[in-house]
C-alpha cells in the first residue's frame, strides 16, 4: 500500500506543481486574452495621439492640391497653417471616436527617402540617419467619425477618415493603417459596421478599397460638384463579420 501510496502522493504534488507552473505561465502569457502591448501598432506602423504641435505636420499633408480635394467637400482654396489647425479640430473633437496620428516606427525610414520627410537630411551620414529613426515619423492621419452621441450610439456605426502624406503614399500604409482601423473599431468599439464614402473623381482611393475589399453599396447621384461638373458619391462599408472573415483570420 505505502508503495503503492507513495509514488501516487508523489505524482499529485508533481501534477500540481505542473498545474501551478502552467497557470503562471498562462498568466504570464494569456495567449486568450488580447495582448493590449501592442493594441496601438500595426504590422509596420504606430498611432499616437493628435497634439497642438502637429498643426504644421497637418498642413504639410494638407498642402498637395491634388489629394486636398481628394479628401475635402470644401470649395478648393490656398491651404496653409491654419488648415493643420482646423484638421487637429477636426481629428480630436466631439464627434469623433477615435484620431490618430499614424507614424512610421523607429527605425523603420523608406528606402531612398532617409526618414521620408523629403527635408534635405544627408543620406550618406548614418549617424544622421539614426538619430532620425529614434523618433516615430508621422506620416498620416486615421480618424473614426460619428458614433459619440449618447442617442445614435445604438446603430454601432461610424465612418473612416484616411489621408497619407504625398511622400508616403503607394508604400502600402493606406492598406496597413484601415486594417488596423476597422480592428480596433471591431475589437475594442464594438462597432457594428464602418462605412467610407468617396468622391467619384478620387479613383485611387475607389480602386484602394475595391481592392481591400469593401462592399461598394451604391451611389449618391450627382452629390457633389467639383471642377465644373457634379460628381457621385461613392459609398463603401464593411460589417464586422465580414472583417472578421476577411482580415482578422489572416492576422
Ligand atoms: C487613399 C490613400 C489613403 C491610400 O494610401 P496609400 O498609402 O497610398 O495606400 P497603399 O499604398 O496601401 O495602396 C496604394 C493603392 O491604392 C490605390 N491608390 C490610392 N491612392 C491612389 C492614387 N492617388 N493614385 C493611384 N492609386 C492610388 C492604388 O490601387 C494603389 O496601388 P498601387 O500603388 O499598386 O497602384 C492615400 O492615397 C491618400 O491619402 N490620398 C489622399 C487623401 C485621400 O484620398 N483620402 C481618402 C479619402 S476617401
Amino acid at each position: 500500500m505505502t508503495d503503492r501510496k507513495c509514488p501516487t502522493d508523489m505524482s499529485q504534488g508533481h501534477l500540481a506543481s505542473i498545474i501551478a507552473a502552467d497557470i503562471r505561465l498562462h498568466h504570464l502569457y494569456r495567449p486568450h486574452l488580447p495582448n493590449m502591448a501592442n493594441i496601438w501598432a500595426s504590422q509596420r506602423l504606430i498611432y499616437r495621439p493628435v497634439v497642438p504641435t502637429d498643426d504644421p505636420f497637418l498642413a504639410k499633408v494638407n498642402s498637395d492640391p491634388t489629394d486636398y480635394t481628394q479628401s475635402s467637400n470644401m470649395v478648393p482654396h490656398p491651404t496653409g497653417p491654419r488648415d493643420g489647425t482646423s484638421y487637429r479640430e477636426f481629428l480630436t473633437g466631439k464627434g469623433q471616436l477615435l484620431g490618430c496620428i499614424i507614424c512610421l516606427g523607429p527605425g523603420s525610414a523608406e528606402k531612398g527617402t532617409g526618414d521620408g520627410s523629403g527635408d534635405g537630411q544627408d543620406e550618406s551620414n548614418p549617424s544622421s540617419r539614426e538619430r532620425e529613426q529614434k523618433e516615430p515619423i508621422p506620416i498620416g492621419a486615421v480618424s473614426l467619425s460619428g458614433v459619440v452621441n449618447p442617442a445614435v450610439m445604438h446603430h454601432r456605426h461610424s465612418v473612416l477618415g484616411i489621408a497619407i502624406g504625398k511622400e508616403h503614399q503607394s508604400n502600402g500604409y493606406g492598406t496597413d493603417a484601415i486594417k488596423w482601423c476597422f480592428r480596433w473599431g471591431f475589437r475594442f468599439a464594438g462597432l457594428h459596421r464602418i462605412g467610407v464614402t468617396a468622391f467619384e473623381w478620387n479613383t485611387g482611393a475607389i480602386k484602394l478599397y475595391r481592392r481591400m475589399g469593401l462592399i461598394e453599396e451604391g451611389r449618391q447621384r450627382e452629390y457633389f460638384f467639383f471642377d465644373g461638373r457634379f460628381w457621385d458619391a461613392v459609398c463603401f462599408s464593411i460589417l464586422e463579420h465580414e472583417w472578421r472573415d476577411k482580415f482578422e483570420k489572416a492576422e
